[in-house]
């Protein structure tokens, strides 16, 4: 792939999401803490989407920000896009999002992940395929001189790139750190977790995990990465969707788990022709 394109830039302004933009500027020009709803890989899977939604609305928090691969693999990617849309919720490219744009070919994926790439290429109204060619590949939240969290796809710097362990993350730290940054949020492996450079913590439903608890007084701080799990294909064994809260008041990350109906979501894949294989992990989790 290319190299990144970073973006920071304030809400709202979508002519000019997408650009290349240098990791200088503060986001929307908000210095207060904030609560963010973070939501990742809903994959075109409406009814679980919309469930995550409702539960983010009910919810104290004051924006959404997406990690990516809003489409690929389930039936509704239109209707997936457009609510990210309709909600201007500032959006990460994920890898099936570049190629289901054209930014990218599937090369090396699978091929269920090829026979839906096609598909959803196929199924996607042009303006939304526009809106998916100018998301960036990653952003930056908070102020300046410490920022909220990096938000990432795949690893800070390339998309396509796996993080399943803390041994994966530490090359990472340093360029975390250099964006006057303690805490990364990605997703891609569809696995919720938290790492950092020694080691790893698993979170659980409704658990509550405090970034940086244990930072000795006058250490530096740690560097946090989390994932919160796949709205629309988790694959941690539990089927329900998955998101997460991030208070940056507090330092607290919250899981949540989403029941949604997932036959519904199942036989929209099966109308759809797309592979069964698709509809039949949505009841494993896997
Ligand atoms: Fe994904
Ligand atoms: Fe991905």
């Amino acid at each position: 792939m290319l190299g990144p394109r970073w973006c920071c830039l304030p809400k709202g302004e979508k002519a000019r999401r997408g650009r290349t933009a240098r990791l200088s500027g503060t986001d929307v020009g908000r210095q207060e803490a904030l609560k963010y709803a973070i939501i990742s890989d809903p994959h075109a899977n409406l009814e679980a989407l919309k469930a995550v939604l409702k539960l983010v609305d009910d919810s104290d928090a004051d924006r959404t920000v997406c990690l990516g691969d809003v489409v690929g693999y389930n039936a509704n990617p239109n209707e997936c896009v457009e609510l990210m849309r309709e909600r201007d919720i500032p959006t990460i490219c994920g890898n099936h999002d570049a190629v289901a744009c054209g930014i990218t070919e599937p090369w090396g994926f699978n091929p269920i992940a090829l026979a839906a790439a096609l598909w959803t290429r196929e199924a996607l109204t042009d303006d939304n395929i526009e809106w998916l060619r100018l998301l960036p590949d990653g952003r930056r939240f908070g102020p300046e001189e410490h920022g909220h969290f990096l938000a990432a796809h795949g690893s800070p710097l390339d998309r396509d790139t796996y993080m399943f362990g803390w041994e994966d993350v530490i090359p990472h730290i340093d360029y975390v750190r250099e964006q006057n940054c303690d805490l990364c949020l990605f997703g891609h492996t569809h696995c919720p977790g938290i790492f950092t450079d020694d080691g790893v913590y698993t979170v659980d439903d409704d658990s509550r995990f405090v970034v940086g608890e244990d930072a000795a007084e006058g250490a530096r701080a740690k560097v946090f990465f989390i994932n919160p799990g796949s709205v629309g294909q988790p694959r941690d064994g539990d089927a329900r969707a998955s998101f997460g809260l991030m208070d940056t008041q507090s330092g607290v990350f919250e899981l949540v788990r989403v029941d949604y109906s997932i036959k519904d979501a199942a036989e929209r894949v099966i109308e759809a022709g797309l592979p069964h294989f698709l509809a039949d992990r949505l009841y494993l989790g896997r």
